[in-house]
């Protein structure tokens, strides 16, 4: 096609505010779906994604449009990511295009999330087309909406289209926008081949799939290609696109968007950002812009029932073989045994990648405390990177340690604001900046990233009614005084257990923690001591008195059944047992005696 008959754009919005339903409205109205197909949502594929109402991987559809001029554009309507773990997918799609349908639910408003990707969408130069959703709701006000998108986002909303992409109605006008209001993209098609690499994913017929966008150049079935950042070479099988189903194509030319195969074994492979060139005609410099992916939080996955080991390794390497952002390592522990060191990009990506080990391998897992990366500067001089807390080394050795902080931006509804704040300061933010937009604040703060991974998130909503968004990126290492907190359940120091905290939170951590414990560990025949320590110096302790009766003692010896389910169900509940010594700990109290608050 034409470079002038092409137009590449991306949807932003805030969860919820209706973006797989405006994009499957779309490719039905380029005749993409058939009415039965619109029934369900097309682009959000897997089932924890439908469940949790979020999109993890992106996809891409391309869609002919004939439009009012008569002629017929190739628009290629790129999916993004909708949760802050994935910032940096969602950086690289917006490189692919050249303009953003900003989608606003007009009975909410701009959020947080929105904020952080249309200001990407805006360094990305972007043109962007507002697009104010839920039209068909009574409680819809376009007018304030608008007003306030020119006011936050200091865009002008002037061209804002109001639509309800439930009803359909003005979809068609979105279409027009498109055409009228983005630029076509630019190339040079006798240039050497440029594409970018904007997804991968496994496909189980195909291998890894790659999502490109061509710069300059054409992608032909058959060429031998170059990875320039990871210096690899591949022969390609079969380049194509979606629409939304795959089609094959004869070639991808530039400003064209599109998929290719190349017998590629592992989505690590092909890096989301690196630049795919010929291999006997290359292009001199790569594209703008490649950052290999760093995972930001750690964890243990260990399996309960020990046999298991092979069968979570084998399910960690099928994991892996379609998210390469995810990083994984045998580890043994002495009380946890054999399992893997995970890395994550937040703490949403880990607990994906825990719920389909547990629903899709049908694995029992113990999860242990998550970790961020901190930095020890050695008196040797050495740097040494932590990621596991049991991994502390003797402190005398250590000069200064470094955490990272991030900067988070959070929107909330003025009434709410007070809770908000304090939630902040609480978890060591230092305030940058808090304005007002309409009734609701803005608040920009530094926090350091241990304080966010366990379960800011929860409490935020939780303090604002589910109103607030939040939105973060990682910012810098800073020095802090840092300390290791050991757990010892019965004299025995529980690895798993173990967390960084800063020294001035230590003992009120380490209280909290034995106190949930006490609560989440059974009782025993004996009485157990559980103690919260930094070295040697116990901090915090509680005890669990010895159990007097047993079980089935409340039945008062009367009806077998009851006796017998009561049995079964302490039977069952055991599987998720894990022992310690002479101590069995429920596999639910390691991340629920981590949680803060
Ligand atoms: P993520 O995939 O999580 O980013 O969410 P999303 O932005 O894709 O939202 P989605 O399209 O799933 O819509 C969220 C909810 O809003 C769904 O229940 C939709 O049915 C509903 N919705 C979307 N558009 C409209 C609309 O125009 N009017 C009304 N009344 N509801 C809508």
């Amino acid at each position: 096609t034409d470079l002038s008959h092409i137009r590449n754009f991306s949807i932003i919005a805030h969860i919820d505010h209706g973006k797989s339903t405006l994009a499957d409205r779309l490719i039905h109205l380029c005749g993409g779906l058939s009415d039965r197909e619109m029934q369900e949502q097309v682009l959000d594929s897997m089932d924890i994604e439908r469940e949790r109402g979020i999109t993890i991987k992106s996809q891409t559809v391309r869609l002919d449009y004939t439009a009012k001029d008569g002629k017929t554009y190739q628009l290629n309507l790129m999916d993004t990511p909708g949760h802050v773990d994935f910032a940096y997918e969602v950086s690289r799609s917006l490189a692919a295009c050249e303009g953003s349908l900003l989608v606003v639910d007009s009975t909410q408003g701009v959020e947080a999330q929105t904020l952080a990707n249309v200001y990407q969408a805006i360094e990305n130069n972007h043109e962007i087309i507002p697009v104010l959703n839920k039209a068909d709701l009574p409680a819809s006000e376009p007018e304030r909406i608008q007003q306030q998108i020119e006011d936050v986002i200091g865009i002008d909303a002037s061209g804002a289209v109001l639509v309800s992409a439930k009803t359909g109605l003005n979809c068609d006008e979105v279409l027009e926008a498109i055409v009228t209001t983005l630029p076509a993209p630019t190339g040079d098609r006798d240039a050497p081949l440029k594409a970018l690499i904007v997804d991968s994913w496994y496909d189980p017929y195909l291998g890894v799939m790659i999502l490109v966008r061509i710069v300059d150049g054409t992608m032909k079935r058959g060429m031998k290609v170059t990875f320039m950042n990871t210096q690899t070479e591949h022969q390609i099988d079969q380049v194509g696109c979606f629409r939304p189903k795959m089609e094959k194509l004869a070639e991808l030319a530039p400003g064209e968007v599109g998929y290719f195969t190349a017998a590629i074994k592992s989505v690590a492979d092909a890096a989301v950002g690196d630049t795919v060139t010929e291999t006997k005609k290359p292009a001199t410099t790569a594209l703008a812009g490649f950052k290999p992916s760093t995972p930001v939080v750690w964890c243990g996955l260990f399996p309960v029932d020990a046999a298991d080991f092979e069968d979570l390794r084998d399910a960690l390497g099928k994991l892996h073989l379609n998210d390469a952002s995810f990083h994984f390592e045998p580890e043994s522990s002495a009380a946890l045994g054999f399992g893997f060191r995970c890395g994550f990009l937040g703490l949403l990506h880990l607990e994906i990648i825990q719920e389909r080990l547990e629903r899709e391998y049908n694995l029992d897992l113990i999860t242990t405390s998550p970790s961020v990366v901190y930095k020890l500067h050695m008196n040797s001089g050495d740097l040494q990177e932590l990621h596991n807390p049991a991994d502390m080394p003797d402190v005398t050795k250590i000069d200064f340690i470094e955490e990272p902080w991030i900067k988070a931006t959070i929107m909330v509804p003025d009434e709410y604001l007070g809770p908000v704040l304090q939630l902040c300061t609480e978890r060591r933010g230092e305030q940058i900046e808090l304005t007002y937009v309409g009734a609701r604040a803005m608040a920009v703060y530094r926090l350091p990233l241990n304080e966010i991974v366990f379960d800011f998130y929860d409490r935020l909503k939780s303090c604002s009614r589910g109103y607030a968004s939040f939105d973060y990126e990682v910012d810098e290492y800073r020095e802090s005084d840092l300390v290791k907190v050991s757990i010892l359940v019965n004299a025995e120091p529980v690895d798993a257990l173990a967390f960084i905290a800063h020294r001035g939170q230590s003992e009120s951590r380490a209280r909290q923690v034995c106190s949930r414990l006490k609560d989440l560990i059974p009782r025993q025949l004996f009485k157990i001591p559980i103690q919260g320590a930094i070295g040697g110096k116990v901090i915090a302790r509680e005890t669990i008195s010895a159990m007097r009766k047993d079980v089935t003692a409340k039945c008062y010896g009367g009806d077998i059944t009851r006796k017998k389910k009561l049995l079964e169900k302490q039977k069952a509940g055991k599987k998720k047992m894990r022992q310690f010594g002479k101590v069995e700990i429920p596999q639910s109290a390691f991340i629920a005696a981590l949680k803060m608050g």
